[in-house]
Formats: C-alpha cells, structure tokens, sequence
C-alpha cells in the first residue's frame, strides 16, 4: 500500500491505496473553505497552520494501515510553499520513522489521475485542466511526459469564479456558489467580452473579463437584488465557458489524441462538462471527466498517481525532495 499526502493549497488530504488493484482503501480530507471565506481566498500562512493541525488528525485514522505501507507519497509542486512544506515535512518523518522510500507528485499529474481512481488508465490523452491555479491544455503521454499545448496568459477559469464571487460578496470557494447562482439567471443579460475571440493564438485569459464585470458590477445604481446578481454570474459564466470552449475547438481541429478528459475543481462546472460533452461528440474524441468527489484537491488522485511512479521505481532521495511552487516537470 501507499499512504499519499496533499496539501498544496487548502485542503489537507491522506489516502491509501493498494498497489496491486489500485484500489483505493482509504481517502479522507478537511477542507478550510471556511476559515478563508472572510478573505475571499486562500490565505496561504492560515492554510499552512491549519494543515499543521488537520494533518497528523487524520494520520491518526491510517494507524491499520501503517505496517503493510511500501511508500510514502507526497504532493511537492506546485502550490504554495508553507502548505506544500506541511505535507513534505510529514512525509519526510514517515519516511524516516518506518524506513520507506518517498515518491514526490506534481499535483498537476494528480489531478490527471484522477480520471484513473475509478477507472482504469488509459493514455495518451489530451487534456483540459483547469483549478484554481492553473487553466492548461496538456498532451500527457505518460507519467513523466507530459507538454504544455496552451496556458493562461493572467488569471486561471477556477480563479476568475473565486473573484466575482469576492466582488459580488458571495463567499468563496467561488466556483460551486457562482454556479449556482447562474442556473437561476438569464446568460444574455450582459454582453460580456468573449476573451481572446479574435486571436488564433491557442492560450487561455480572464483578467479583461473579471474587468468586464467588475465594471457591470460598480454600474449598477441600485443595491444588488439576487436576480440581478443571478444575472451577472449567468452571463460571466457563460463568457468564461465560451471561451474555453472556443479554444479547446482549435485545439481538438489538430489533437493526434482520440481522448480528451476535463479535470481540476473547475471541471466540477455542469455547464462546461456539458458543453465539452457536445464539443467532443462533434470531433469523434471520447471525452473523459474526472469523477466529481476527485475534482477538487485530494490525496486518492496522488496516491493513484503514484502507483505508476512505485511500479517504475521513481523514488526521491529524501534529501532531494523539496517543494516548488512552480511545476519543474513539463515541457512545452
Ligand atoms: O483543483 P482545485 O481544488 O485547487 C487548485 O488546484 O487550484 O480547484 C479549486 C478551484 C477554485 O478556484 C474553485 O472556485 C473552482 O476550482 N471550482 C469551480 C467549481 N467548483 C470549484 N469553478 C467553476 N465551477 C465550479 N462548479
Ligand atoms: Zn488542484
């Protein structure tokens, strides 16, 4: 078995996994959506001190486990260094105390892999990631190969629900309350810019449109009623999934794939899983979807990721293993 540890941001995650089936055995998370609700976003000392807690409370729970482990797996990029460091620093004294290798996952690989915890493997396949941190096209060919085909030039999709939400005073995590609200408004209500519309270049932005609403918002002249806001979350929803949309067509005209999967906590959005669904009959590509309890940040995704990682004994030397807020792993 493998204990997996996540705590890249702010949700403090361990799984088991057992090697030989894959199967998942064990999968536990706190999420601190509401210690940082106030802020309107990750507070990145909070969520390191909250990890220090959450953390070593559920290790409490992996106790049954503890004598059939053969590896230690650890998120340890990207994300934020202090959170990244509580996770690594665990692992690291697991490691030491039960004299097991260390296996480090990018957690971008993670949440690749988290199309695999319920299914079985299959690559290679194209790839829409988008979470809080990241908006990202990627050609994923194996664990360790993996290039960047389009990016983001400022803000992320996930991150762009988290700031309406903050300029609206709707809470955050943006994404799921944003989402909900739109489904009771009207998408046409405002004519919010499609970004990038008239570039052929393949890449992703969301600052202009995150301005677009901010100004919609400081135009209107009365208090903002829930229809209203309803409204504007319709309409900046529907924008920011058009244009993915838009983008990801351009990609799917050349894919040498036959598969494209959508994954990261965005790829929880109903209207975007929909819309992709269509996209994707269109070209022939078969369209995988992370299952929706492994969207958001989990450890069951690392520790599935880092099956493939044991198998090919890809160990760190624990003196090596260090966190990077930045992705080290892949190329363009
Ligand atoms: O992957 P994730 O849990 O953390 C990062 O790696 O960043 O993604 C969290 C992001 C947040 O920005 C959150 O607002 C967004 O995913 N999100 C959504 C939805 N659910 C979560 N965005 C749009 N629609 C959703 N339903
Ligand atoms: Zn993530």
């Amino acid at each position: 078995m493998i204990l997996s540890i996540e705590s890249s941001c702010d949700d403090s995650s361990l799984a088991v996994t057992e090697v030989a089936t894959k199967k998942l055995l064990f999968h536990q998370k706190i999420s601190q959506d509401a210690e940082h609700t106030v802020y309107g976003g990750v507070v990145p000392e909070l969520a390191s001190r909250l990890h220090a807690v959450a953390l070593p409370k559920i290790l409490e729970s992996t106790r049954e486990f503890l004598p059939h482990l053969k590896a230690i797996a650890v998120t340890h990029e990207p994300g934020f260094h202090v959170t990244l460091m509580e996770g690594i620093m665990m692992a690291k004294a697991l490691s030491l105390s039960l004299h097991l290798p260390l296996i480090g996952i990018n957690h971008l690989i993670g949440h690749v892999y988290s199309l695999f915890i319920e299914q079985e493997a299959k690559l290679p396949l194209s790839v829409l990631l988008v979470s809080g941190g990241h908006t990202m096209i990627l050609e994923v060919r194996s664990s360790t190969d993996v290039s960047i085909v389009a990016q983001t030039l400022d803000d992320s999709f996930g991150e762009s629900f988290d700031k309406v939400a903050k300029m609206l005073n709707l809470g955050y995590p943006g994404g799921p309350i944003v989402e909900k609200r739109a489904k009771k408004g009207n998408p046409d209500s405002h004519a919010f810019p499609i970004p990038l519309r008239n570039s052929r270049e393949l890449a992703f932005s969301f600052s202009g449109l995150k301005n677009a609403v901010r100004i919609a918002i400081e135009q209107q002249t009365a208090p903002l009623e829930k229809p209203v806001v309803a409204n504007i979350c319709a309409s900046f929803q529907h924008a920011a999934v058009t244009h993915l949309l838009h983008k990801t067509r351009r990609y799917l005209e050349h894919s040498p794939y036959d598969q494209f999967a959508i994954v990261g906590g965005a790829s929880a959005n109903q209207s975007l899983r929909e819309s992709m669904e269509q996209l994707c009959s269109k070209f022939g590509k078969t369209l995988l979807l992370a299952p929706l309890p492994y969207c958001s940040d989990n450890a069951a995704m690392i520790g599935r990721a880092a099956i493939d990682f044991y198998e090919a004994r890809r160990f760190a030397p624990i003196e090596l293993l260090h966190a990077h807020p930045r992705s080290t792993l892949f190329h363009s």
